[in-house]
């Protein structure tokens, strides 16, 4: 398709998922006054991310994207953004040190607002409303007023994340991140489980090389990669007004770049072919990901591939693989011979969260943490036999001590849910439930890592 792209060519095409706006006037004051803010992100900063990426997609990394399923107003502080980064912090330095490959560490956060909904409508008793989308559009209480899309509210957000994204920068450049600090992120309430007892043993492990490295006089003063991190953010480039009016135009390539968040993506309720969401991801310069269930055929996903990535770029396209526990080798098997067939470049990240929702018999909307496992075993078994490379996971968690996902080493329990379950949307994994699956993905990749010895033989 060869129609130029503008950043507000999506409007012509239809828009799944977006709220009607009701008050034009404000609507276009906002967005106006949006257009001119300063961007969230550089668009250099994106740039750097599709290497990272690529270099993910030609087997030398591994991504870990994940977070809070939606970010809210009334959830926003310091406490919650420190231990969300802890926890992808700890899951990172697994991963790095049990398989020897640098992590790339994305976080669903700093913009992580809108959300698709599977109806259009919630209904209590006799009352019908339009359904809750996200704190970006407008309010989970159940009455009429709050249920109103506000224009208004994508500047608070926008805001929310400017200031979310000040403190993870200053965590991942401040010192916090610092190597030398592996055993300050434990939680104190991961205390006394067997996850938190096997990281501590790895973190002894790490220490000692630390240390080692120091006294060979590899410091923070002379190398800052022990003492820093690269974190990045993304999120889903659902409400286009907003996407729209935080784009710019990057002065060193001329092109356009979503500087709401270093990586965007686009969900699986969203990416028709010819729909607006693909319209607008075709255009940025952003890496971006595309969320693929199992109503995608092989051959419209080599469609959605050409039109968001026709130059093949590695870096540029991970597609975030979600059909669900027991249903992997339904699905990837087709689309990963398709993709490896026509030779095209693509990271394969697996999101084992969206595919695992059942109702509780307690009523809760929740996730088997058994299941969620199963689904990641079941995407690096497909890879395994087809060649290819499983580069990365995509997750919900929070670094609060939850009780919304059965299962674990902990052992929530159907009973345990209603004790500590404070998701707006999904649930979410806890802190040692996303340990206990970066120990499983560690254990996975480790199979790829040479001997020690074979390795300084190497060199
Ligand atoms: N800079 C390196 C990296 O990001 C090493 C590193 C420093 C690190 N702090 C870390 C790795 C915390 C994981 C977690 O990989
Ligand atoms: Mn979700």
């Amino acid at each position: 398709m060869n129609t130029p792209w503008s950043k507000d060519s999506w409007r012509n095409r239809t828009g799944l998922q977006m709220p009607d706006y009701t008050d034009a006037a404000k609507l276009a004051e906002v967005t106006g006054r949006l257009s001119t803010y300063p961007p969230l992100v550089f668009a250099g900063e994106a740039r750097t991310l599709r290497s990272r990426l690529a270099d993910v997609a030609n087997r030398k990394a591994f991504l870990l994207q994940g977070g809070d399923c939606a970010e809210s107003f009334g959830q926003f502080n310091g406490d919650f953004i420190r231990d969300t980064f802890r926890v992808m912090l700890q899951m990172a330095v697994v991963l790095t040190f049990a398989a020897r490959v640098p992590v790339v560490k994305v976080g669903r956060m700093a913009g992580q607002f809108a959300k698709p909904r599977s109806s259009a409508t919630e209904k209590k008793g006799d009352l019908e409303l339009p359904s809750y989308r996200g704190d970006i559009i407008n309010d989970l209480d159940f009455n009429e007023a709050s249920r109103i899309p506000d224009p208004a509210r994508m500047e608070r957000a926008y805001m929310q994340s400017a200031a979310t994204l000040n403190l993870l920068r200053a965590f991942a450049t401040g010192g916090y991140a610092d190597l030398h600090r592996v055993h300050a992120w434990n939680l104190d309430f991961a205390n006394g489980t067997p996850e938190a007892d096997r990281y501590k043993a790895l973190a002894d492990r790490i220490s000692g090389a630390v240390d080692f490295m120091t006294a060979c006089g590899v410091t923070p003063e002379s190398h800052d990669t022990l003492s820093t991190v690269e974190f990045w953010t993304s999120h889903e480039a659902l409400l286009l007004e907003y996407e729209e009016a935080l784009t710019r135009t990057d002065s060193t390539t001329g092109k356009p770049v979503a500087c709401s968040g270093h990586m965007i993506w686009i969900g699986d309720r969203t990416r028709q072919l010819d729909g607006a969401h693909v319209e607008f991801c075709r255009g940025v310069q952003n890496p971006v990901g595309l969320k693929c269930g199992p109503s995608l055929e092989p051959d419209d996903l080599l469609r959605l591939i050409d039109r968001l990535n026709p130059r093949n770029e590695a870096g540029r396209l991970t597609l975030i693989c979600r059909t669900g526990a027991g249903k992997v080798g339904d699905h990837l098997p087709g689309w990963v011979r398709a993709v490896e067939r026509e030779g095209r470049k693509v990271v394969w990240s697996c999101d084992p969260m969206h595919g695992n929702v059942i109702k509780s018999q307690s009523g809760y909307k929740t996730r088997p943490f058994d299941k969620i496992l199963q689904e990641v075993r079941e995407f690096f078994d497909v890879h395994e036999a087809e060649g290819t490379y499983p580069g990365g996971v995509h997750f919900e968690m929070t670094g609060q001590d939850v009780t919304e996902c059965t299962g674990g080493i902990a052992e929530v329990t159907d009973a345990d849910l209603s004790s500590r379950y404070h998701t707006a949307c999904d649930p979410r994994l806890n802190a040692s439930q996303a340990l206990e699956l970066a120990f499983l993905l560690a254990e996975a990749l480790e199979k790829n890592v040479p001997e020690p010895h074979m390795q300084s033989a190497i060199g």
